[in-house]
């Protein structure tokens, strides 16, 4: 029984040694120490010994399982190195390798100068909200103090949807949504797409950008809008900017005012970007109507209040020289990677 021992002492260690991976080093564990495994077998018949032998024998075992181990750990550790050693070899990098240029995304120029207006009326402590693209005929013309026959109609060349809705054609249906849930004082900014049934050219898009502002408080009066505006014109075309205020006609604000100004490219003498005049109409304006008070439950004797409507694409278009305001629409990636 010792010699048999010895025998399996020596073919275990034989084959550990001789074992190329972790699936032959387990084998042999499962061979000689597993549970049906030949030491296990031997160990099995020591039943059958004298009373003597038996201790003797079962140290002998002991040692011999304890050696196995020993050898089976031994083994296990430097196949475990040896298999990290290739692996590191077949992964080795090549740090001289140019590296991949990742495309970044960037910010539509429409989206960075309306940042920039934000920034500025946010300054001035306007609150920016939102309002539908689709409108009911109410909002975008009825309550704005343009009935259904109002010749002002055919300023804007409507969508016409089933069901008596419309693409806005002007943000200032976010007027009478504002002025119908907020109490003055009020003081927010509504920017967002407009829609209009023009003709597509350089300076036309069937949809473009407005941004709507609105004040309403006691004892607003047209200095205020033209402070405001003065002050928004000198912040995102420079503290030089002129700012020129002419007569103009809206049928929701009375008195009404086109602004226009000068033009940051050439200084108001004339070029390209201003087509010579030397000055950039950008938004229309004015003292909102009584009646647009009155339709919204605000008594236009206790309050007043002014609003404006920006056109984001030219303030856009003239910021950066862009010719064609459909560039800002086609979402060409050649135009765009240039912002
Ligand atoms: N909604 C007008 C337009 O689209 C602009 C405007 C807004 C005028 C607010 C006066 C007051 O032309």
């Amino acid at each position: 029984m010792k010699q048999q021992l010895e025998q399996i002492k020596n073919q275990a260690i034989e084959e550990l040694k001789s074992a190329a991976d972790l699936k032959a080093v387990d084998d042999v564990r499962v061979k000689y120490l597993g549970k049906k495994g030949e030491l296990t077998a031997i160990l099995k018949q020591m039943g059958g010994l004298s009373p003597e032998e038996r201790p003797i024998v079962g140290q002998l075992a002991n040692k011999i399982r304890a050696e196995i181990e020993e050898t089976l750990t031994e083994t296990l550790a430097t196949l475990k190195d040896k298999e990290t050693e290739q692996r590191l070899a077949a992964e080795t990098l090549d740090i001289t390798m140019p590296g991949k240029k990742t495309a970044e995304g960037g910010l539509h120029p429409l989206s960075i100068v309306l940042d920039d207006m934000i920034d500025i009326f946010r300054s001035m402590g306007f609150d920016i909200v939102d309002g539908p693209e689709v409108e009911t005929d109410y909002y975008n013309f009825e309550a704005l103090n343009v009935p259904a026959d109002h010749p002002a109609r055919d300023m804007q060349d409507t969508f016409y949807l089933a069901e008596g809705l419309l693409l806005r054609t002007q943000t200032s249906a976010a007027q009478i949504r504002t002025m119908e849930t907020r109490k003055p004082p009020i003081r927010i900014l509504c920017p967002g797409r407009v829609y209009r049934a023009d003709e597509v050219d350089a300076t036309h898009s069937p949809v473009f950008h407005q941004i709507e502002g609105l004040v309403v408080d006691k004892g607003i009066t047209m200095c205020d809008l033209k402070g405001v505006l003065e002050q928004f014109a000198r912040e995102i075309y420079g503290p030089e900017t002129k700012v020129k205020f002419r007569p103009s006609f809206f049928p929701f604000t009375e008195p009404s005012v086109e602004v226009d100004v000068s033009c940051s490219e050439c200084g108001g003498v004339g070029c390209r970007v201003c087509k010579g005049s030397g000055w950039i109409e950008i938004l229309g304006a004015g003292m909102v109507h009584p009646r647009v008070l009155s339709a919204c439950g605000i008594d236009p004797e206790e309050y007043s209040g002014f609003a404006f409507g920006i056109g984001l694409d030219r303030i856009t278009t003239t910021r950066y020289k862009i010719s064609d305001i459909r560039n800002l629409f086609e979402n060409d990636l050649r135009f765009l990677e240039q912002f």
